[in-house]
């Protein structure tokens, strides 16, 4: 039957989420799927039952998208979707909220203050340089792509960089920066079965990794096969897929990780349920080293679609 690719959307990641959409739209395309692109923030989604949609490829990133409303909504008219489900998408969209699984499930990730809710009173960011140190990371609990993340350097810089975050939302996650390597693993599939693909390792000017050296400019490096140890693509890879299943993902799901550079530590960051897509994103270059191209990649998220 024919497929919906969903793109666009509502988020501050519309234009990353419209170039993904164009990218899985030509490949189901290129392999014979009858699929047509659908904009969610153009067009009400009950019109994917009475123009006889069968499935959907979510190729939306962000909020209404990403966060599990639109799974649910699509729960609700019976459409099986690509990816997590609504569970899943609701935590992996909370940078806070996914911190508190993996943690109690004993995984690594960075040291943070959470600030609910434009909670930062003065002597509240005093205790954030305290707990975290310099330099420390900011950004929204909820967003992609880096928007709102600033690097804090210096203590006078904090408030300033909480405000830019709080700007896109009201949580916001203060994080302690680790100085190595920054790495991501895509994991395809669901519970017991789902596995590590090819760990990419970026290597980006300068250390930053902004929305300019994610999808603007050239000069950000992409290592795949990553180069690390075989012990340490192993271990990453292990926690990888612990990380992803007690989030509860299923379909696919891409890591971000930083190795710590002196103690060879991997600590989680986030968990994406919506990876981009474009020509620059990672999770393709991650599956192409595995052996699935771009069509492949797209062909068997789309084959295990469900509800
Ligand atoms: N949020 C962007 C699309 C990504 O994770 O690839
Ligand atoms: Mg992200």
């Amino acid at each position: 039957g024919k497929v919906a690719v969903l793109m666009g959307g509502r988020s501050s990641e519309r234009e990353i989420s419209l170039q993904s959409g164009q990218g899985v739209l030509q490949a189901l395309r290129a392999r014979g799927v009858d699929a047509h692109p659908f904009d969610p923030a153009e067009r009400d989604l009950g019109e994917l039952r009475r123009e006889g949609f069968a499935r959907c490829f979510i190729a939306l990133h962000g909020r209404y998208g990403e966060d599990g409303t639109v799974q649910g909504a699509l729960e609700l008219l019976g459409l099986p979707y690509t990816g997590a489900g609504v569970q899943a998408c609701s935590i992996a969209i909370d940078k806070i909220m996914t911190k508190r699984v993996w943690l109690a499930e004993g995984l690594p990730t960075p040291r943070h203050v959470f600030l609910r809710q434009g909670g930062h009173a003065p002597q509240k960011l005093q205790e954030v340089v305290q707990t975290l140190g310099l330099p420390l990371i900011v950004k929204p609990a909820r967003e992609g792509s880096s928007l709102g993340l600033t690097k804090v350097m210096q203590a006078g810089e904090l408030a300033a960089a909480v405000e830019a975050a709080a700007r896109l939302d009201a949580d916001v996650l203060c994080e302690q920066f680790i100085d190595g390597e920054e790495v991501t693993c895509l994991v395809l599939g669901a519970g017991e079965t789902a596995q590590a693909q090819a760990t990419v390792r970026i290597e980006a000017p300068g250390g930053n990794y902004d929305y300019e050296h994610k999808y603007l400019s050239n000069d950000t490096r992409y290592h795949v096969p990553s180069g690390l140890p075989p012990q340490e693509e192993a271990r990453l890879h292990a926690l990888a897929e612990r990380a992803y299943r007690v989030i509860g993902c299923r379909g696919w799901g891409r890591l971000d990780v930083m190795i710590d550079r002196a103690t060879r530590q991997p600590w989680l960051l986030e968990i994406n349920t919506s990876p981009g897509m474009t020509s620059h994103s990672l999770a393709p270059m991650a599956a192409r080293a595995t052996g699935l191209d771009y069509e492949d990649l797209c062909l068997r998220l789309l084959a295990e679609a469900t509800l």
